[in-house]
């Protein structure tokens, strides 16, 4: 089993929206896969058709005493998901709670063979300390170039554009500069494409909404490379 972590080099790259439509791709590759939302928002689980006002999930859970495991739902026969949870404003951070004993508990059941975390750019838990890699998302924008040279990525990790446009030039150029310069770049690129958008007002990941699109043909690319280069980490 593999554990990867996707995070967003700041708010908004598209993490969540990724994470689902990936463990979507790799679902349809016949391997089990859990997504675990560790971000307050819970947001992750409207990916998945579920009901807004549902308040179940694992930070709750723990928050109420209750077992974690309870709380992971059934989307479809390879693909489980646990949900953030709704916690109210006054417990909104999140409890202590001992991820790595979950994660060797998940590893002994033998059950999945991907658990992929979808980790908030601020990453209040310890998403990278309990994955195998950690990928972080990223637009090519020179904000994001110049924070490259402030910010270390975190050991096994790599860098995944989202969101590119390549009608713009000066998105065309930063690329070029990133895969010469930056021998840590997963070489899927993920274009900007509406039926991403569109996915989540459809309560589905993006291979599921739109089969055909753009962004889902790249999806099932990156979930053949995952299969190729970050299996080897189970
Ligand atoms: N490749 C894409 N093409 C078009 N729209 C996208 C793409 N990826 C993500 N989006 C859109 O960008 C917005 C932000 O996406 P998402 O919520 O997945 O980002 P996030 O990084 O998880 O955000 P946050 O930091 O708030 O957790 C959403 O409206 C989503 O539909
Ligand atoms: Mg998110």
């Amino acid at each position: 089993m593999a554990v990867i972590a996707l995070q967003g080099f700041r708010g908004g790259t598209g993490t969540t929206s990724v994470t689902a439509a990936l463990a979507w791709g790799l679902a349809q590759l016949n391997e089990k896969v859990l997504v675990i939302d560790f971000s307050p928002e819970n947001l992750l689980r409207l990916h998945f058709g579920m009901p807004f006002t549902q308040t179940r999930g694992w930070c709750s859970a723990v928050n109420a005493g209750e077992p974690w495991q309870k709380s992971a739902m059934r989307y479809h026969a390879h693909l489980d998901f646990l949900p953030y949870g709704f916690v109210g404003t006054e417990s909104a951070g999140s409890p202590e709670f001992d991820w790595p004993k979950a994660i060797t508990q998940l590893k002994n059941s033998g059950v999945y063979d991907w658990i992929l975390i979808d980790s908030p750019a601020a990453d209040p838990l310890p998403a990278q300390a309990i994955a195998d890699s950690t990928v972080v998302l990223l637009h090519t924008d020179t904000q994001s170039h110049i924070r490259l040279h402030q910010r270390a990525l975190p050991a096994n990790g790599r860098y995944l554009v989202n969101q590119f446009v390549p009608s713009s030039q000066l998105q065309q150029d930063i690329l070029l500069l990133w895969q010469e310069t930056l021998p840590t770049m997963v070489p899927v690129i993920l274009h900007r494409d509406e039926a991403m958008a569109e996915s989540l007002a459809a309560k589905q990941p993006v291979g599921e909404w739109k089969s055909n699109s753009k962004i889902s043909r790249e999806i099932n690319t990156l979930a053949n490379w995952f299969l190729l280069n970050l299996r080897g980490a189970r």
